[in-house]
């Protein structure tokens, strides 16, 4: 089968396409033709094995799971022979340990649910890890409750957008923090105020929150603990994207935080996701009552040729802000019948770039664009050459035999008020379709 694979840490570059041996199956395990997988920062943090942290999960000198990727959504090609939830035939989602960008990934039974009715598996594999965690932050780390004022750092993110609205559905009121581009997008979400982070800071209106979840930025425990009250909850979800090759800002929601917990009225936890099948039936329940929408970016397919010079490249970088809400995924299992060629949309920078701020190296941002990254090597990997203005991308809802998304959870829902597109174009960004691909 195909699979995007690495034999060592590095940038997208180290991402080559190969073909593997099928995995296998244990007993309590499921074998899932991947009809689409899905990109968050943890990929970008075991592709290059930043913070240095991870490697003690994922190997020291090399990845130990050459295949990346963890969220995934498919149909059940297999079953082992204790499983008792699903037999073949069944569409899942959820999260397999050894690696989703692939034709096959193998996930034990705990890890996956079935997918929800309402949704395309490119809507459905956007959702496990971002999801889960977010439910980790309002339900168990923040334990919201009706009445609560909650306020959510990094709200336009993969996390943070969905951890608004099951806040939402927990019934509090929500404050979002989250770049003045995006204020429309997170007030779609639900939210009842939104502080931009670029002119106030979090501790803008006092200790007035009984809830902080803290998915963006990488501020120190004293300022967002100035905007709890006494008797408030902090979770801490990101840290990935703070200065420091060893630890990120791992450290803050690792060591300082539960330690600082032990002396202070207010709880400061932090949140780490626990995969389970559980979890992802309730998402499943709030999906299909329509309490949770997002946005996924339009799939890459999983090249299925090798190009005449090999199967890595330099890869095409796609310099693009990270967006609302957009999360990435990569489709396996793309059609035989190839797609008409499509003008490009071009991408513009961002009005805060435009503006002259610069992109900090290791932010939120950059890591969407390592996703976007992600997505150029398997460009690359296809031979296809980097998107020209008037070439290349084709987007998911070009291929009529690829699932399309649901009605209600079409990229750019038709309720989203004008103005939340990214600054400077729609958000049509990816992908791939080249008539240069040698067989
Ligand atoms: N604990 C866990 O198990 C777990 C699981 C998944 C993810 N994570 C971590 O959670 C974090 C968020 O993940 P994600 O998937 O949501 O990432 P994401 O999609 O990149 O979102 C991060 C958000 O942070 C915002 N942001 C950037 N700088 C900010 C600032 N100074 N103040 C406030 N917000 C800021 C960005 O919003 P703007 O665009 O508005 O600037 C961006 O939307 C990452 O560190 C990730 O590694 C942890």
């Amino acid at each position: 089968m195909k699979a995007i694979v690495q034999d060592t840490y590095g940038p997208a570059d180290v991402l080559q396409l190969r073909d593997i041996d099928r995995p296998a199956i244990g007993d309590d395990d499921v074998l899932v033709q991947v009809r689409a997988a899905g990109v968050d920062p943890g990929v970008w943090i075991f592709m290059a094995g930043r913070p240095y942290l991870a490697r003690l999960a994922s190997g020291l000198r090399r990845p130990r799971v050459p295949v990346r990727g963890r969220d995934l959504a498919g149909v059940v090609a297999a079953v082992g022979a204790r499983v008792t939830r699903f037999r073949p035939g069944d569409e899942v989602y959820g999260t397999c340990l050894r690696g989703s960008y692939a034709e096959f990934a193998s996930a034990p039974q705990r890890r996956l649910a079935r997918k929800p009715a309402n949704v395309s598996f490119t809507q459905a594999a956007a959702v496990p890890v971002s999801g889960m965690t977010a439910l980790r932050a309002v339900r168990d780390s923040g334990e919201v409750r009706p009445g609560h004022r909650v306020l959510v750092i990094g709200a336009s993110g993969g996390v943070g957008s969905l951890a608004v609205q099951i806040a939402k559905a927990y019934g509090a009121t929500v404050t979002a923090v989250c770049a003045p581009a995006k204020a429309d997008f997170v007030r779609s979400l639900g939210a009842e105020d939104v502080l931009d982070y670029t002119s106030a800071e979090v501790d803008r209106d006092g200790p007035v929150y009984d809830v902080v979840i803290d998915t963006g930025g990488d501020r120190p425990l004293s300022l967002l603990r100035r905007a709890l009250t006494p008797h408030g909850t902090l979770a801490l979800v990101g840290g990935a994207y703070a200065k420091g090759p060893m630890l990120s800002g791992y450290d803050r929601q690792m060591f300082r935080a539960p330690l600082l917990s032990l002396f202070v009225s207010q709880r400061l936890r932090s949140v780490s996701a626990v995969e389970r099948a559980e979890d992802l039936g309730e998402l499943r329940g709030l999906v299909e009552s329509g309490a949770l929408t997002w946005r996924s970016t339009a799939p890459t397919p999983l090249p299925r040729h090798r190009t005449r010079s090999g199967t890595s490249g330099t890869g095409t970088r796609q310099e693009r802000s990270s967006s609302p809400s957009e999360l990435l995924v990569i489709a396996a299992h793309q059609p035989r019948r190839r797609p008409a060629r499509r003008p490009v949309r071009r991408h513009h920078p961002p009005a805060r770039r435009a503006a002259g701020r610069p992109r900090r190296p290791g932010s939120p941002a950059a890591a969407v664009s390592a996703g976007l990254v992600l997505a150029a090597l398997a460009l690359a990997a296809w031979g296809s050459p980097p998107p020209a203005p008037g070439t290349g991308p084709t987007a998911i809802a070009d291929f009529p035999d690829v699932d399309k998304p649901a009605p209600e959870q079409q990229s750019t829902p038709p309720n989203r008020p004008p103005g939340t597109e990214r600054a400077g174009g729609p958000r049509r960004p990816c992908i791939v379709s080249d008539d240069r691909q040698v067989t």
